[in-house]
This record gives structure tokens, C-alpha cells and sequence, in this order.
């Protein structure tokens, strides 16, 4: 039984995971203290692989994996921290004009670009995307179908009739955001599995907000996302007064995962483990359920609701500022050179000019 559903847990994890992503977002503002009035972020998957902002001019890997891509192009950061500069100024231009379309003056603005593609590696599908945006609404998107741009703002109508007539600028789009974008990010793909080829196993903790709440057994850090986490009492799997969680992905490539159990009576404690098992790795992290290893709110030596509350309010913040910042965009392959040509003679980057 454990085995079937495993395996359906398995097949259904399998199938959703077999689309990958590139994508890139830049994001330029005005009037925001304490933030960078330029900012590029370049993701695979839910992963951050780069970035570069106007305070460091400098554009750098977010993975140790993404360090090895100097293998096979001994610029590629040199090139990303060039084009960081260069689209900052542009970007400076852009929000701008935009304020002028606007007819704003005063206050913060941002204005962003998010693009990159899809790939499903079973189907082979691939989606491209390409859109801007000005302080958290849509201004203007490309559309790969008709290959031409849509102005969401009647403000963007002046770049989109300008983009539609230049024949460059399409054929650009689409031959990078379905060609160009997917080889890099296929590319990305095999550094990154190259560096998680290797199973790891988790750091198990079990937490618990107060006495009478469910006691949490978190398990963090493990690879690949094929694994279990269950409850056991005296040796058998238990379901009832359970409750599992996804498995989540972490920032650096692992996964993270919980389940929660009900509360056990205090002398029923000791019959109880928290159970995690990992894909092609025979032995389990078995952690018994003793009051002492438990970490609570109430435990003041107990570092980690201090340090989820932290990571809460990090995520709060990024969410925060994701609303404003709901765009991003396109890096390695947006160096292309083709592209460039067109900027300088069309100034693409620059839908408000
Ligand atoms: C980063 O580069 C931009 C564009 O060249 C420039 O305007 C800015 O002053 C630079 N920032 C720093 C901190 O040097
Ligand atoms: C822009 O704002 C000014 C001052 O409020 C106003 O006089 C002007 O009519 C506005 N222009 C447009 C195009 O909305």
C-alpha cells in the first residue's frame, strides 16, 4: 500500500516537474529608498541563478553550479555585468518617459521587464514570454502567436505601434525566447544536475508553536524531491491525526517537507518516531519523539521559530516587493548580439522612448 501510493506520489511529482523555466526580471525604480534603482534576477526553475544591481555594478552567480558555466564561456560574467550596465541606463530612460506618459512627477515608480521561456522535457513544448510593467500592472507584453506586441496601457500604444513596424524586433523576440532561451536554459539544466547528481539527506527537526498544537517534523535540505516523511507508532505508519505537507523547494537546489501529528498523550510519547525516507537510499532519518528534542515558542533556547519567523518575514518582504515588482527578465541570452543591433537602432529596451 505504502508502495503504491509512493509510487503515485511519485508519478504525479514526476509529471509536474517536467516543465522547466528560464527567466529573467529587471526591475528599475524611483523614490524607493533603500532599494536599488536597478535590479536584475535571473531564475531557473524556482531557483535564483544571478544577479546584479546598481549598487554593485556586478554580475554574479546565486549557485555554486551556475560558477561553472566559465567552462564553456570564460565571459559570460564579464558579458552579464556589461549588459547590467548597460540595460540600467536604459531602464533610467524607461521609467522616465513613462512617468512623463503617465503625467507623473513626484512619488515611486517602477517599471520592469520579465521574460524567458518554458520547456517541458517529456512534451518538448515551449512557451516564451515577454513582458513589461509599470508599477505593478501590465504595460505591454509580446505576443509569440501574432508576433506582435500588445499594449496593455493605451500609454505603451506609441512603443507598440514603433516595435510592430520593426520586423527585427519580432523575429528577434521569437527566435530567442524559442530558441536561444531554451538552449541556455537545457544548459543550466545539465550544470545543475551535475552538482545534485549526489544524494543528500535532511536535518530533521520537530517543532511545535505551543503544548496543546501539532507537533511539526520538518525535514530540510534533502535531494532529490523523491521522498516521505510519516509518522510511525510502534513501528507502523500511522494516518490518522496526520497531516503531510508538499515538498517544497529551498533556495539552494534541495527540498524541504513536513508532516504534523496530533499531540500524543504525554506517557504515549516515546512510542512515536517521525520517519524520513529518500529515493535509492536504503537507510532512514528515524527521529524519536522526545519532549526534550522538541523546539517550541515556549523553549527560549530554542533558535528556530526565531529563525522561521525571520524567514517569514523575509518572504513577506519579497512578496511585498514582488507586488510591485512582478516582472523580470532575460540575462545570458540576452546578450545575444542580433538583439543589441536592434536596441541601439530601435532602442527596444526603452518602450517609453
Ligand atoms: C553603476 O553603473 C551605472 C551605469 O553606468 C552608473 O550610473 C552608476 O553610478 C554605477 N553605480 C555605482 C555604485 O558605481
Ligand atoms: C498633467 O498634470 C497637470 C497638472 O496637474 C495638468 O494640468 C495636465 O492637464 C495633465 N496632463 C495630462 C495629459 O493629463
Amino acid at each position: 500500500m505504502i508502495t503504491l501510493l509512493l509510487l503515485i506520489f511519485v508519478g504525479i511529482h514526476r509529471a509536474v516537474a517536467v516543465t522547466h523555466s528560464l527567466k529573467y526580471f529587471y526591475t528599475s525604480s524611483s523614490g524607493i529608498h533603500n532599494f536599488p534603482e536597478y535590479l536584475s534576477v535571473g531564475y531557473v526553475d524556482d531557483v535564483q541563478i544571478s544577479h546584479c544591481d546598481s549598487v554593485t555594478n556586478t554580475s554574479v552567480a546565486k549557485q555554486e553550479w551556475m560558477k561553472k558555466v566559465t567552462d564553456e564561456y570564460p565571459d559570460y560574467w564579464r558579458d552579464e555585468t556589461k549588459t547590467c550596465i548597460k540595460k540600467q541606463q536604459a531602464f533610467k530612460e524607461s521609467i522616465r518617459v513613462t512617468k512623463d506618459r503617465f503625467n507623473q512627477t513626484k512619488g515611486f515608480h517602477v517599471f520592469q521587464r520579465m521574460y524567458g521561456c518554458e520547456w517541458n522535457d517529456e512534451t518538448k513544448k515551449v512557451k516564451g514570454l515577454e513582458q513589461f510593467g509599470y508599477n505593478g500592472e501590465d504595460f505591454l507584453a509580446f505576443d509569440l502567436k501574432t508576433e506582435s506586441w500588445i499594449a496593455v496601457k493605451h500609454q505603451a500604444f506609441v512603443t507598440k505601434q514603433k516595435w510592430d513596424h520593426s520586423k527585427h524586433i519580432a523575429e528577434y523576440e521569437k527566435s530567442y525566447l524559442t530558441t536561444e532561451c531554451v538552449k541556455w536554459l537545457k544548459m543550466y539544466l545539465r550544470y545543475q544536475e551535475k552538482s545534485l547528481m549526489k544524494t543528500v539527506l535532511p536535518s530533521v527537526y520537530l517543532l511545535q508553536k505551543s503544548s496543546s498544537s501539532a507537533v511539526s517534523c520538518h525535514a530540510t535540505g534533502f535531494y532529490p524531491d523523491r521522498a516521505e516523511l510519516l509518522w510511525r507508532r510502534d513501528g507502523e505508519e500511522i494516518h490518522e491525526g496526520v497531516e503531510k505537507g508538499q515538498i517544497l523547494p529551498n533556495n539552494d537546489g534541495t527540498f524541504q517537507m513536513s508532516v504534523d501529528l496530533q499531540p500524543p498523550s504525554g506517557e504515549d510519547m516515546q512510542r512515536y518516531e517521525c520517519v524520513f525516507q529518500l529515493s535509492g537510499v536504503k537507510e532512514d532519518v528515524v527521529t524519536k519523539l522526545e519532549k526534550a528534542k522538541i523546539r517550541t515558542n515556549e523553549d527560549s533556547s530554542s533558535q528556530i521559530w526565531i529563525i522561521i519567523g525571520v524567514i517569514v518575514a523575509v518572504i513577506s518582504a519579497v512578496l511585498a516587493v514582488a507586488a510591485f515588482f512582478l516582472y523580470r527578465k532575460k540575462n545570458g541570452p540576452c546578450k545575444d548580439k542580433d538583439y543589441t543591433a536592434v536596441q541601439q537602432k530601435t532602442k527596444p529596451e526603452n518602450p517609453s522612448a
